[in-house]
This record gives C-alpha cells, sequence and structure tokens, in this order.
C-alpha cells in the first residue's frame, strides 16, 4: 500500500468511526437521561471499542513500517497518537467493565465525555505531522 493510499483508507476509517460514534453519543445521551437501558449503551460501546481496536492496529502497524524514516515532530506526534492509543483502550475497556456495574445515568456521561476525547484523538492526528507524511510520495 503507498502511503496515499494508507491515508484513505485511514480517512475511510475515521468517517466510519465517526458515524459509528454519532449513534452512540446519541444513546449515551439518552441514558444519562435514563431513557436508554444499560444493555443498549453496553451494546453499542463495545461495537465501538472493536472497531476503534481494529483500526488503532490498523494504524500502529502502518507507523510501524514508516517508524525508521522519521523524526523530529513527525517522531513526537507518534508517540503522543501511541500514548492515546493506549488511554483510549484503557478507558473504553473500563466503561464496558463500568456499565454492567454503574447507574446507566453515570454511565451515559461517562460515555459522552469519553467519545469527545476520542473524536478530538482523530482530528488531532488528521492534523498532525505524521498526516502530512502519508501524503508524501513514496
Ligand atoms: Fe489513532
Ligand atoms: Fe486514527
Amino acid at each position: 500500500m503507498s502511503p496515499t493510499d494508507v491515508r484513505a483508507e485511514l480517512l475511510r476509517q475515521h468517517a466510519e468511526l465517526r458515524d459509528m460514534i454519532a449513534t452512540v453519543q446519541r444513546v449515551a445521551e439518552r441514558a444519562s437521561k435514563g431513557t436508554a437501558s444499560r444493555e443498549e449503551l453496553l451494546a453499542d460501546v463495545t461495537r465501538l471499542a472493536d472497531a476503534l481496536g481494529r483500526h488503532n492496529r490498523f494504524e500502529e502497524e502502518w507507523l510501524r513500517t514508516i517508524e525508521p524514516k522519521v523524526d523530529g515532530p513527525t517522531r513526537a506526534d507518534m508517540d503522543v497518537l501511541l500514548e492515546a492509543h493506549a488511554r483510549e483502550h484503557e478507558e473504553l475497556h473500563a466503561a464496558v467493565v463500568g456499565i454492567p456495574q454503574n447507574p446507566v445515568k453515570f454511565s451515559g456521561v461517562d460515555v459522552a465525555v469519553l467519545l469527545k476525547d476520542v473524536l478530538q484523538h482523530m482530528d488531532d492526528e488528521e492534523a498532525s505531522q505524521y498526516a502530512a507524511e502519508m501524503g508524501r510520495a513514496p
């Protein structure tokens, strides 16, 4: 896959994730008002966590292939990104574990906050130096 193809694929995955997040946001919003069930919220968050996990693995695999070629700002961007992935994974896992145990209203609020971070991460990624790296000719 050329860097341009990888970039197109990553952007396609981001678009898919943003759609999925919009759905989960609506459920989280209803949950925070007590009008969505715990089961519904759990199913949606689990599905998102799986999709995000697959995306992050794809992204990390690609990063490893360009890693030896980059330094400076791109290298720093990559470190930030990998840290964010680890945090996302932990937070989503904690949400999946917590939803069955906590009042659904609290979980709805927690999930809404978490989703904002995930959206911010994708925005940052697209604006970062590493994204510019992806657009370069092979
Ligand atoms: Fe990422
Ligand atoms: Fe991403």
